[in-house]
């Protein structure tokens, strides 16, 4: 054989070998469906919903290195600190063994499969609003995840907060389905922006402050607050033009969503940082701009958040004290 033949038959070889490790790599690195909204397929688009419902920073211990949605995470309260569950299949540890019905319990109701009342750091009282259809094309992409068996972490909640009995007057008293679900909206860009918003996004979470029961203060909606989960300050998203996004266009929005860089040059950070990670920066163009359309149609507030980092002390007693 003459020696040209011999050495393209070796880097064939090479080549196919290369060929074959990229594949392995890319197979590892991607999820096994793809995130889109249009699909016929109810697990791709049930994979949108996820990216744009932000549960993957919750469900998995990214900086502990844990596995996609095996929980494992601790969301420090003022309270405490509470363990956000394995959402993965498996069977043991897992929601492997839940009915459709059991997960829309969970998300509309904030039950468990047991009736167990799940403390409201996991954000049902935003999911309750999510269309059905939604709800199940997500558990459609769940069933699909790798199942990984990994127990619960226990909460570590300061009594009474440790006594899951004590959700129940929170409940009545906050908890209405008939306000989070929706009035008719101007129009349907708008509409749709909501229910990134309020409902999948569930940014009033963080960007709304909470009264000293830890329940949203209702004339304050998205008017940012100084002590955001795990003592962070989150600010103002509402369009006021000097303590607000009021300068933002919605370009600069959608930018943001895609990047985390605020018009200013600032690189976001912290927890804002992997809702985008995780979520926003993989949503569609349309539905991003959605989103900057209603968040600069909400009424402006004027609250200016201050960023210095308050005391611990003051962090366990909300704004109101
Ligand atoms: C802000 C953090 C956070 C986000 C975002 C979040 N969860 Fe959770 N989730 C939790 C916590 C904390 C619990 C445990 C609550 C409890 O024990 O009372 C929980 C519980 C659950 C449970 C119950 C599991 C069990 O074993 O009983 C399911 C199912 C679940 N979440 C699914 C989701 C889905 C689906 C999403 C996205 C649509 C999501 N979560 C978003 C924090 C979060
Ligand atoms: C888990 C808490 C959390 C959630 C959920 C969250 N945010 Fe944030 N957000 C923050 C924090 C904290 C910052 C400040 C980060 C920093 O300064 O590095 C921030 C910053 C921002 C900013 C930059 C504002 C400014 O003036 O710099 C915008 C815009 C924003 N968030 C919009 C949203 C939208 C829209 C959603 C819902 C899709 C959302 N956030 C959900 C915590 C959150």
């Amino acid at each position: 054989m003459a020696r040209l033949d011999v050495l393209l038959i070796v880097r064939g070889i090479g080549a196919l070998l290369l060929a074959i490790l990229a594949g392995a790599l890319l197979a590892a690195a991607a999820p096994a469906v793809e995130p889109d909204p249009a699909s016929p397929d109810a697990a791709a688009r049930g994979a949108y919903i996820l990216r744009a419902a932000g549960c993957a920073s919750c469900h998995t211990d990214h900086a502990g290195g844990g596995a996609f949605l095996a929980g494992g995470r601790m969301l420090s309260l003022p309270w405490g600190a509470i363990a956000a569950p394995n959402i993965t299949p498996d069977r043991e540890t897992g929601i492997g063994g839940w009915s459709d019905e059991d997960f829309v319990r969970a998300l509309r109701d904030g039950k468990s499969p047991s009736g167990r009342t799940y403390y409201p750091a996991f954000p049902y009282t935003a999911y309750a609003a999510m269309r059905r259809e939604d709800m199940l094309d997500l558990k459609a992409y769940l069933d699909t995840v790798e199942p990984v068996a990994a127990a619960d972490r226990p909460h570590e909640l300061r009594f009474p907060f440790s006594v899951r009995l004590f959700l129940h007057p929170w409940r009545w008293l906050f908890f209405e389905r008939e306000a989070a679900e929706s009035d008719p909206a101007p129009d349907e860009r708008l509409a749709r922006g909501r229910y990134l918003v309020e409902t999948l996004g569930h940014c009033a979470e963080c960007h709304t402050p909470r009264n000293m029961l830890g329940a949203p203060k209702r004339g304050s909606h998205m008017a940012g607050t100084r002590y955001g989960p795990g003592g962070a300050s989150v600010p103002n998203i509402t369009p006021d033009a000097e303590t607000g996004i009021g300068p933002w266009s919605e370009a600069d929005l959608v930018f943001f969503f895609r990047t985390g860089f605020t018009p200013g040059g600032d690189d976001v950070q912290g927890e804002m940082r992997e809702a985008i990670d995780d979520g926003l920066r993989h949503l569609t163009q349309e539905d991003l701009e959605a989103m900057a359309a209603y968040l600069k149609a909400l009424p402006a507030i004027r609250n200016r958040v201050s960023t210095a980092v308050p005391a611990p002390a003051a962090v366990s007693f909300g704004d109101d004290w």
